[in-house]
């Protein structure tokens, strides 16, 4: 039996590939590359040495779906595929709403026609909006999005909430990521943002190879220790693993959960700069700015319910993570198109 993993060419994909791949289990890749590179997948191999099974395909393509399960022995998805710009989602919610919701419920069909009732789901805190309580529990109160990237990731665990509710022969898990950055230990794979980066690490690795000049942090002015936003960072490898420890719970029968994936530790964007400076040697020049639209003041979370659940733990600190990013930046200063 061999895993779906949908968007498995992305950033968040291909490190959870080689996480299942070492893991023993077969990989079966579906990503339409419309933000990725097929050359992931090839450092997936170089790094685990087995092989991947890859379909370029569109969740909203059912023929192509069907095809995929029919040749293949599918037994549950990892649900990675998605747009993921917030600001992009702002001035096109038609393109993030078919692509995410009409895309997912395309899946979910070809899905359950197949038997495949098995189902991870990539969320994210924007879920808890404005967060009523930090540190966030699973049992915060979901809250109101900003953008329409939020709202889709919202109204997806709505809608597989309900599936599962309706037919409980299904299993789905919700992951609540919070913000992932750090680069598989290689170097060989990491985050490989199109155009300017949105995310505060990708933007503070392009300072420092010199693409980009400085940085510029959006506010100081917040109610934080030092004025800048703090959120909760988690090395993407972990996060990857957490999905790994998410299947054994569908291999339960666990019906529907949900828990978030962070550290537990809130930083600031300053924090993050000096720490990225201390670990690789490296200043990195900054700019206070006016503060993002949208952008929230501190977002951790209380990630203990993963840990008596699934028996995952965050391992990587700030230092891997920072360290890792720029391994992965400077080796490789133009992401996969080297
Ligand atoms: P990514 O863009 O690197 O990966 C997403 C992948 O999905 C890409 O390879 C893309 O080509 C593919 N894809 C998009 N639309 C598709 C479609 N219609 N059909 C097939 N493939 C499609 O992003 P990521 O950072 O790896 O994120 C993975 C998932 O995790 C996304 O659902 C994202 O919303 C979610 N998430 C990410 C973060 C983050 O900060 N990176 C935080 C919370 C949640
Ligand atoms: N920031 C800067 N300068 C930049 C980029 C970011 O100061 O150039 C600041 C932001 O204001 C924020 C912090 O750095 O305080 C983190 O910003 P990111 O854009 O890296 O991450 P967000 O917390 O805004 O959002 C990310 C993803 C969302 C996801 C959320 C929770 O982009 O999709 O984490 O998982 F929903």
């Amino acid at each position: 039996m061999a895993i779906l993993v949908t968007g498995g060419a992305g950033y968040i994909g291909s490190h959870t590939c080689v996480e299942l791949l070492n893991a023993g289990y077969d990989v079966v890749v579906y990503d339409n590359l419309a933000n990725s590179s097929e050359k992931s997948l090839e450092r997936v191999e170089a790094i685990t040495g087995k092989k991947v099974t890859f379909y370029k395909g569109d969740i909203l393509d059912r023929d192509r779906l069907e095809e995929v399960f029919s040749k293949e022995k599918l037994d549950s998805c990892i649900h990675f595929a998605g747009l993921k710009a917030v600001g992009e989602s702002v001035a096109k919610p038609w393109e993030y709403y078919e692509n995410n919701i009409a895309g997912t419920l395309t899946l979910v069909d070809v899905m359950r026609k197949h038997g495949c009732k098995n189902i991870i789901f990539s969320s994210s805190a924007t879920v808890y909006g404005d967060p009523a309580e930090i540190p966030i529990t699973e049992n915060c109160p979901k809250g109101q999005c900003t953008n329409p990237y939020g709202w889709t990731k919202s109204m997806l665990e709505q809608i597989l909430g309900d599936i599962q509710k309706a037919d409980p022969e299904w299993n789905v898990i919700l992951l609540r990521y919070f913000n992932p950055i750090g680069a598989h230990q290689s170097g060989t794979m990491g985050e490989n943002p199109n155009g300017i980066p949105n995310n505060l690490m990708p933007y503070i690795t392009q300072v420092a190879v010199g693409k980009l000049e400085q940085l510029g942090v959006f506010g100081d002015d917040y109610d934080t220790p030092d004025g800048t936003g703090v959120r909760d960072y988690i090395h993407v490898v972990d996060l990857a693993d957490g999905h790994v420890k998410a299947l054994k719970k569908i291999e339960e029968n666990a019906g529907l959960c949900v828990y978030n994936l962070g550290t537990g530790h809130g930083y600031s964007v300053l924090d993050i700069v000096k720490n990225f400076e201390a670990a690789n040697d490296i200043k990195i020049p900054y700019q206070i700015k006016p503060r993002r639209a949208g952008d929230i003041a501190t977002c951790y979370c209380d990630p203990s319910k993963a840990e008596r659940e699934l028996g995952w733990k965050a391992k990587y600190g700030i230092k891997e993570m920072c360290a890792d990013s720029w391994r992965w930046q400077k080796n490789n200063p133009n992401g996969y198109e080297d």
